[in-house]
Order: structure tokens, then sequence, then C-alpha cells
């Protein structure tokens, strides 16, 4: 391929990640401001995190033994200092860094809150993207379990009010490290009783990772991974008091969930309460989101001790599960008014009108076109009704001279008449549009 050729060869996005278009931004909308509302409702703080990190904060973060830090970050060499980065596979360990690095802590526990894109490199498929959205909470400073069941019930909230039907929870809880020590003796021992049937991703974990066996989807090897030693026998007084107090707040809350004993999740710095939000509308990636505690991990990185818990949620696959559900969002696209025009006089005054009508707090288009293209007023009444605007406000010579305005609606039912062209002074255009508007959309 010549040179040339190659310049004008139609460029792509990257594979698994999407452009989020126009036509989605409605339901994009309509779940920012749901969980938003929610999160501030509860007293959440919100927190934004660069994209870029250092690789080494996922790796002590996340663990050395897990998919994300074995094969599923972008991590790349910054060619100015040689420095390790990596985009953000996650946000847990970056707002823990940036709380210690700012000393959040200093005057008490913090609850935050952060959306955003994040990186995984994996195999795309619905709801598997290598560029996908989480919003998620990180409460750190507190004990629990009240701030465990607290982080959950505003997930519960959150199913409410998008209407979203079918999540259940799953709960476990992975103890302190000493008792997952015992365990995890225990759970060798016995998954070593079977290493000819184990497939190889589970023998590389045997001895990294053993919890992470239980958590295998290969099906050959379900019998093995429901009969391995449970976790929860091994858990001493204080971690099954804690079970049992999140269990109880739950109940009172009305939340219904299982415990499920080989919920281990895919990051290491768990610890005690564990949970998963699952679906069966979404096929093979079910998890909208999933949490716990994960009390050393501050510690880990540098800081003071402090206990914390937190969920993210994928974006992307409750989208797809309000569109699953079908649920009804209220579209963010169109605007109040379209304002059409020829002539260099009813130009400039078109930018007066729609300046004032902006100052009047409407949402306005003001058709644009190059000078030495004269555009009819009814093609440009087509770009008005393609846009989506509820009314057309019309500026020709006629208009100017009588100094008034042409108003048609452009989204009324053609048969009940107020779809008539109306003519009101220029003056009044403001307070008539508003009127129009607040009385028929109940704007405001
Ligand atoms: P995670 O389970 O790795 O947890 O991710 C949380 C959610 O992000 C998943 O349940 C899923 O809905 C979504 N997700 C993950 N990977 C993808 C992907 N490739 N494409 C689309 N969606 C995806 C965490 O990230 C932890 N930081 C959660 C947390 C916060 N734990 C404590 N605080």
């Amino acid at each position: 391929m010549t040179e040339k050729k190659r310049n004008l060869e139609r460029l792509t996005g990257v594979k698994g990640m999407n452009d989020i278009l126009p036509r989605d931004v409605s339901l994009w909308f309509f779940f920012e401001k749901t969980v938003t509302s929610i999160l501030h409702s509860y007293g959440y703080q919100n927190i934004r995190t660069p994209i870029l990190e250092y690789t080494s904060l996922f790796r002590r973060g996340i663990g050395e033994v897990t998919d994300i830090v074995e094969k599923e970050m972008y991590s790349f060499i910054d060619s100015l200092n040689g420095k390790k980065l990596t985009m953000r596979p996650e946000n847990t360990a970056a707002i823990v860094r940036a709380a210690i690095e700012h000393n959040l802590l200093y005057d008490g526990p913090k609850r935050l809150w952060y959306i955003g894109p994040m990186f995984r490199h994996e195999r795309p498929q619905r709801g598997r993207y290598r560029q996908f959205h989480q919003v998620g909470v990180e409460a750190l400073g507190f004990k629990g379990p009240d701030i465990d069941a607290e982080i959950i019930l505003m997930c519960q909230r959150l199913w409410g009010d998008l209407n979203l039907t079918g999540i259940r929870l799953e709960l476990n809880s992975l103890g302190h490290k000493q008792e997952r020590a015992a365990h995890r003796d225990q759970l060798i021992a016995y998954l070593e009783r079977y290493i000819e049937l184990l497939d190889d991703d589970s023998k590389h974990r045997l001895y990294t990772n053993p919890l992470r066996v239980l958590d295998t989807k290969n099906p050959a090897l379900q019998d093995i991974a429901a009969n391995a030693p449970k976790l929860i026998d091994f858990l001493g007084n204080e971690s099954l008091a804690h079970f049992e107090g999140i269990q109880s707040l739950l109940s009172e809350n009305n939340i219904t969930f299982t415990i499920n004993p080989r919920l281990v999740r895919g990051l290491d710095y768990y610890n005690m309460t564990v949970f998963e939000w699952v679906t069966d509308k979404l096929g093979a990636q079910g998890t909208v989101g999933g949490g716990g505690r994960y009390d050393p991990l501050i510690n880990q990185l540098g800081g003071k001790p402090a206990l914390a818990c937190g969920w993210a949620l994928g974006v992307e696959r409750i989208l797809e599960l309000i569109r699953e559900d079908q649920i009804v969002v209220p579209s963010e696209e169109g605007c109040d008014v379209y304002i059409v025009h020829q002539g260099a006089a009813a130009r400039s005054f078109a930018f007066v009108v729609a300046e004032q009508l902006r100052d009047a707090g409407l949402d306005v288009i003001l058709h644009c076109s190059s000078d030495d293209v004269l555009v009819s007023f009814k093609s440009q009444m087509k770009l008005a009704d393609a846009s989506g605007a509820a009314y057309a406000v019309i500026l020709g010579d006629d208009e100017l001279q009588r100094d008034e305005v042409s108003i048609k609606s452009l989204r009324s039912d053609r048969t009940s008449g107020d779809n008539i062209q109306q003519r009101v002074p220029g003056k009044r255009l403001s307070e008539f549009l508003t009127n129009l508007i607040v009385t028929r959309s109940g704007k405001y």
C-alpha cells in the first residue's frame, strides 16, 4: 500500500474500547444522576484521581498473583524518565494512595465515591470491555459491620431507584490473615489429592493463591471446589461476630442475600466481608458489582493502619440491564428552541435572541451555515425537526421589519392545532416561550 493510500485509510477505535454516542447519552445521564443523588444522600464525597499511576501501586495493592496484575494491566514505560506506569485497572488502590498522600484521614474517617473509566486487557465480549466504567465507594477508617451494611444498602437503593429487578446479593467472609493461613494449609493438602485433575490455571494457583482455585469457572472442577474445606469453618469468634453482625443488619433492613462460601473475589486486598451483586440476565458477565473490606491495604500502601471497605459497580453492565429490562429513561436529547433565520440582518438578530433565551434558562440551537450558502427556510425547518427541539423560532425579513418573531411547535400533536405558527413581539419572546415550555413539559 502506498503511503498516500495508507494515510486515507479509515481509522477505527481500539478493540474493546467503546465510543459512547449521543444516542446513548440519555441512558448514561439517567444512571449518573440516579447514582450520584444516592451517593450524596448517604453523605459520600466525590474524589477524582488520575488514570495513570505507577505500576508498583497496583502490584502491591491488588496482589502479584491475580489475573489483573499477571495478565490484564495496560502498562508501559514513561519515555521521559523510564518509570513504569499503568492505566488504572480499578480505583481502590489509587483512592487509598491519594488518601495517604493527602492525609485525608487526619480528622476522622472518610466516605468517598468516584466514577470513571478503568482499563483491563481482557478478551472483549458482551459486558466485558478493555475500557469500561466503574462507579465506586470507599469508606476509609470505619470498623464495621455497620458501614459494611450501609454500603450494601446503598446498592439496594440504587437497584430500586433504577427499577432493576433480579439482582442477587452473595456474601462471604474471608476472615483474618491467620484464619486464612490455617485454611490455606488444609486447602492445599486437599487440592494436592486431585492434582492430576486440576487445569493449568488451578495448578498455577495451587501454591500461590489456592483460594482462587475455589473460584474456578471450569465445569470439570466444580465438584472438587464445592467439597473443598470451607474458610468459614476456620473463622474465630471475632470474625464470626462481624459476619453475623452484618447479616443481622441486612436482614433488619429487608435485604435478602445468600452466603456463598466460595466467593473469594479477584483482588488480593480483601479480608472479612466480601460480596457480589449478580444477575442471570447478562449471560456470562453477570456480576454487576462487588466489594468488601480491605482492612490491611492502607497500611500495606504505607499509611497509618486504618480499616476500610468499599465496592465498585460496572456501569456498562448496569446500563445493559436497564436496556434488558426495557426501562424507560428520560430523554436528554433535543433542546427547547432551534432558531432559523435568513439574511445578514436576521442572522445578527438571531444571535441576540439566542443569548436572551439562554439568559432566560432555555436551551437553544442557533442555525449555522456559511455565508455563501443560502439555506431555505424549508431545509432549516427540517434540521430543526431532526434536532429534537421543542420549538422553532423563525426570523426572516418580514419578522424583522415588524419587530416580531414567529414560533412553531415541532413536537405537539398535529391534530390539536397547537402547531400553528404564532407571532409574538420580539420583546415578549423569552417570557412567552418560557411559559409555553414550563406548562408543556414541566421543565423547571
Ligand atoms: P471488581 O470485581 O474487579 O472490583 O470490579 C467491579 C465491577 O466492575 C465488576 O463486578 C464488573 O461489574 C465491572 N467490571 C470489571 N471488569 C470489567 C470489564 N472488563 N468490563 C466491564 N465491566 C467490568 C474492583 O474493581 C474493586 N476495586 C471493587 C472494590 C472497591 N472493592 C472495594 N472497594
